[in-house]
């Protein structure tokens, strides 16, 4: 299990853990985050699983495709730090990666 520091968007951390190979918007959601929408269920096509990374973990995570990059670009809360949570498999690399839920759009 891998643990990752959740932050809700009213700023409030939580430490969860979650199995290697689940993506992060999966062990976010199933560790009972209902404002983490992921309402496409992963297909990379409706952004509501928005997260900010914390920028020391910006570097350890996978390359962003064009179509995440042009996901992202609909959200009015993109920044740098901006990563759809679908398109990160969670990896013992990963270990004590911080993210905080993007506000909704
Ligand atoms: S869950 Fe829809 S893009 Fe990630």
């Amino acid at each position: 299990m891998v643990e990752v520091r959740v932050t809700t968007r009213d700023g409030v951390e939580s430490v969860v853990e979650g199995e290697e190979g689940l993506s992060l918007m999966e062990v976010i959601r199933d560790n009972g985050y209902d404002e983490l929408l992921a309402l496409c269920g992963g297909c990379c096509s409706c952004a509501t699983c928005h997260v900010h990374v914390d920028p020391e973990f910006m570097d350890a995570l996978p390359p962003m495709s064009d179509d995440e990059d042009d996901l992202l670009d609909s959200s009015d809360h993109r920044n740098e730090r901006s990563r759809l949570s679908c398109q990160i498999p969670v990896t013992a690399a990963l270990a004590g990666l911080r993210v905080q839920i993007a506000p909704e759009d």
